[in-house]
Formats: structure tokens, C-alpha cells, sequence
């Protein structure tokens, strides 16, 4: 069967999908395709997998008939329309548990570096502007025994839970839909409303999925709610928090610091104020971006793919309703 991979794809994955006796094709240039290209593509295709800001909607299941399976190489699927593909019938897969650990260690190094303003001090050598030794000078704040704030607990959100507590004998709270009661039991986790959530995190840390009730949730009066010592860390999606409010909260000391994995928009201008705070630190999105965890990924996609291919049921199926669940 053909297959278009919308990137160039680890060799643990390619391996798995011509060992399986598919044809390959993936798009190599270091550029996103328009959907208009995409759709032309995948129109005589049997598979895609799909890595990177592909709009997956209503008009490109309409358009791409041939289509049996979708297979994302994320957890993340906001760029997915998950009604549109079940009406068309096609199972769609993502790459859940994989990636907990790597993307919970950036939102951990995020923590750390934020709270010793470690980016900014680095790019202050690189500028010369490490004179004297000064006792008042580059004070960051200690993160023993504070408060951690989980928004949105489940894996990722369980495993930066672990290493705070572990780490610095952090307490934790959390904020999700539903109580996770795993969890609560694992790491004495206090399941708190959204405005306790803010109000008694010293690090509140940002898990949850993108959606329409998580678009822009941190705005310029959740930021208002949060602790002036407090520091914010955002590992899941950019449109999660207003990025101007964001600003504004740290430029007049609502909060103390932020890291970031995710911007909006992504890429983040190369200007833009928040790479020149001391107290926030930039990373472009590089939450499983470690050799092992991006391996893993795209055999869990590859597999994805070949199962259905093969007319079995989608082992990490988004659209259980596909199959009548
Ligand atoms: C994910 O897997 O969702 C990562 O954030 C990459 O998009």
C-alpha cells in the first residue's frame, strides 16, 4: 500500500513500514506543506502520517477518498477534526505515553532554569556582561518545598508531579475535568478548583490538552489570581495562554518568571520581548525531541499504520467511534 509521511521519518519507523512491503513517500524539504498540497498528495494515498501543523478537517477527509488510515506521530491532535474523520470513516492514531517522560523533563528544566534566570544569564556572558562578583546581583528564587500546580494531570502532568517531588519535596495540587484518584493515591496529589489552583501555586505547570475550554484559559485574569513570587510553565500548547497578557504579567510583576515550550504563534519571533526577560525561559518545542523518545514515536505510528492497513483495529485509536464505541 502507499503511504505519505509528511516529514522525513526516523529509520526505526521506515524500516518497520517497508519491512511490511509498503511504498514510502515523504515529503523531505524542510517546509510545511499547504493543505492544498497535502490534499493533492493524499488523494491517491492509502496512509498518511502525519507529523507537524497539518490541518486534518472536514475538507481534506472530503477530498482524500482513497485515505484508510491516519496515523499522527503526536499525542497532541488539535490539528485534527475528530468528528470530520469519524463521518468519513477513517481511524486516526496518536502517540500517547511515549513521550511522557521527555516532555516532563523539559517542563522540570524549564522549572529550574526560570527560577535561576538561567537563559539570561548565559546570553549575559555571551554580551560581557559578567563584571564583579555582587551578592545582590542575579538572585533567583529556591524551589525546596513549595507548591507544584498541575493543570491537567495525566501522564506528562504525573511524571513532572514525580521529579518535583522527588527533586525538591514539592506538594502538589492539580486541576483537571475529572479527579484522577491514581494519581491522588501515587504522589498525594490534592485535586483543587482552578482559582485555588492559581492562588497557591508557586509553580503552576500547564498539561492539558488543547480544546475550545482551554483556548486562552491563561489570560490576563488568571495571571492576576497567581502569586507575585510565582512562576509559570507551559509545555503543552501555545494558544493555552494569552501571550500578551503573559507579558504584561510578568513586565509589571503579576507573576515572577515563565517557561516556555510552546509560543503562538510557533515559530516565536526572534524579537519578541519575552526572550529578553531574566526571569523566562524559550525553547522551541522540543518536549520529545531526545533520539530515543522520537524513535519510539514513529514506531508506535508505523504500527499504527501497518495494523489498520492489515484490518486490524488501530492500537492508539483517537475515533474509537470508527469501530462502533
Ligand atoms: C505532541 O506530541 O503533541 C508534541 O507536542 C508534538 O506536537
Amino acid at each position: 500500500m502507499n503511504i505519505f509521511i509528511t516529514r522525513k521519518f526516523p529509520d526505526a519507523g521506515l524500516q518497520l513500514l517497508k519491512d511490511a512491503g509498503h511504498t514510502v513517500t515523504e515529503h523531505t524539504e524542510q517546509r510545511n506543506l499547504t493543505q492544498d498540497e497535502l490534499i493533492a498528495t493524499c488523494k491517491t494515498q492509502d496512509a498518511l502520517i502525519s507529523i507537524g501543523p497539518n490541518k486534518l478537517n472536514d475538507t481534506f477527509f472530503k477530498a482524500c477518498g482513497n485515505l484508510k488510515v491516519v496515523s499522527l506521530m503526536s499525542v497532541g491532535y488539535d490539528n485534527l477534526d475528530v468528528a470530520a474523520a469519524t463521518k468519513a470513516k477513517i481511524p486516526v492514531s496518536n502517540t500517547p505515553d511515549v513521550l511522557s517522560k521527555a516532555t516532563a523533563d523539559v517542563a522540570f528544566l524549564l522549572m529550574i532554569a526560570v527560577s535561576r534566570k538561567a537563559f539570561y544569564l548565559h546570553q549575559s556572558i555571551i554580551d560581557g556582561d559578567w563584571d564583579f562578583y555582587d551578592p545582590n546581583a542575579n538572585l533567583g528564587i529556591e524551589l525546596y518545598n513549595k507548591t507544584l500546580g498541575i493543570f491537567g494531570l495525566g501522564k506528562i502532568g504525573l511524571e513532572m508531579a514525580k521529579k518535583c517531588k522527588a527533586a525538591y519535596g514539592m506538594d502538589v495540587i492539580y486541576h483537571n475535568r475529572h479527579q484522577n484518584a491514581e494519581a491522588e493515591e501515587e504522589i498525594d496529589a490534592k485535586y483543587v478548583s482552578f482559582d485555588e489552583l492559581l492562588q497557591q501555586s508557586d509553580v503552576l505547570s500547564v498539561h492539558a490538552n488543547l480544546s475550545k475550554e482551554t483556548k486562552g484559559l491563561f489570560n490576563k485574569d488568571a495571571f492576576s489570581k497567581m502569586k507575585p513570587t510565582s512562576i509559570f510553565i507551559n509545555t503543552a500548547r501555545g494558544e493555552e495562554h494569552n501571550e500578551a497578557d503573559l507579558l504584561h504579567a510578568l513586565q509589571n510583576n503579576i507573576i515572577w518568571g515563565a517557561g516556555l515550550d510552546v509560543t503562538n504563534p510557533e515559530p516565536m519571533a526572534k524579537d519578541n520581548p519575552l526572550l529578553f526577560m531574566p526571569s523566562v525561559c524559550v525553547l522551541p518545542h522540543i518536549g520529545s525531541a531526545t533520539v530515543e523518545t522520537r524513535n519510539a514515536m514513529a514506531v508506535m505510528a508505523a504500527q499504527n499504520v501497518i495494523a489498520s492497513l492489515q484490518g486490524e483495529k488501530l492500537p492508539n485509536i483517537v475515533n474509537g467511534e470508527v469501530y462502533g464505541e
